[in-house]
């Protein structure tokens, strides 16, 4: 992280955070401090442990404090749908908020995670989304913010697949309603797709069987995978991926990606995207 930029905190130093439980892991200071630090602004970047019951008061202080903006990640998301003063299109269309703006005392909500999971495939995977067939494992609220979101992107064919069938079902159910023209079907594929995305948390833990049962359907079948875990760098499912002869990344540049559009919305200005990715790197891996 470039340190020798930081502007020394005065009463002018602006502020964010991040609000979330468990949140000590958070690779989001180190993000945004080394933007911050890259483009010579003074502003801060900090996070906090906050229980939900908590969230609201959580809120309403940053912004009697006049914080700049706010991210919000596990278990805050959906919560924080009704305690922002407005919803930008992007929070309505995703039912979500992960980013708050504080603006001339009204604390707007925005979702920056779906654009992310679309940038990230496109950037390090080279998918082709548009018209694309798509395995899709997972079907909590990162699965189906991917799954909405591939929708959005008119992906030809979409296969759900999650340990609770109902779940999965009723995500189907909404994009049949919100993208009628997109084929969307619960269960395995019965032939090949361009792209397996693992949604679900099966791979946080060393302990953790693969997302993906290989005798129902193989690896062989598709040409690249994408695990939304970033750690570890390497899953079970991304080793046997390129075992296997696929494309793979992990789900690094989508929290970059997110943080970098959420380090637009509040500043009003690029965000340095490289210096952001070495920096969670060096945050998540210690490079
Ligand atoms: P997130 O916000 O990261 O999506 P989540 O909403 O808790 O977190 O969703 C976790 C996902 O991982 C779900 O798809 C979950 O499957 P269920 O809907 O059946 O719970 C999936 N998952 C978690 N542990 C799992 C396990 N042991 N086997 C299979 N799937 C699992």
């Amino acid at each position: 992280m470039p340190q020798s930029n930081l502007t020394p905190i005065n009463a002018a130093t602006r502020l964010c955070a991040v609000l979330g439980s468990p949140i000590q892991h958070s690779a989001s200071p180190a993000m945004h401090n080394a933007a911050f630090a890259a483009l010579g602004l003074n502003w801060r970047y900090l996070a906090f442990e906050v229980d939900p019951k908590n969230l609201r008061a959580a809120i309403e202080g940053a912004r009697a404090m006049n914080f700049a903006g706010l991210n919000l990640t596990v278990p805050h998301k959906l919560l924080a749908v009704d305690m922002v003063d407005e919803l930008d299109a992007s929070a309505k269309t995703w039912g979500a908020v992960n980013t708050i703006k504080f603006e001339s005392g009204r604390a707007i909500g925005f979702n920056t995670d779906a654009e992310a999971i679309a940038t990230s495939l496109r950037e390090d995977l080279k998918v082709e989304l548009r018209g694309a067939k798509v395995l899709l494992l997972g079907a909590g609220g990162a699965g189906r913010t991917a799954a909405l979101k591939l929708a959005a992107e008119n992906v030809a064919e979409l296969f759900l697949v999650n340990r609770t069938a109902s779940k999965a079902v009723e995500i189907a159910a909404e994009i049949k309603k919100q993208f009628p023209s997109i084929k969307v079907s619960v269960g395995y594929p019965k032939s090949d797709v361009d792209l397996l995305l693992n949604a679900t948390s099966l791979g946080l833990k060393p302990e953790d069987a693969a997302p993906l049962d290989e005798k129902l359907y193989s690896l062989k079948q598709t040409r690249a995978v994408y695990d939304m875990i970033y750690k570890p760098a390497e899953t079970k499912l991304l080793v046997a991926a390129q075992a296997a002869g696929c494309r793979t990344a992990n789900g690094i540049g989508m929290l970059v990606h997110q943080g970098a559009k959420a380090f637009e919305i509040w500043t009003g200005q690029p965000a340095p995207v490289a210096v952001m990715r070495r920096a969670v790197e060096g945050s998540v891996y210690g490079v």
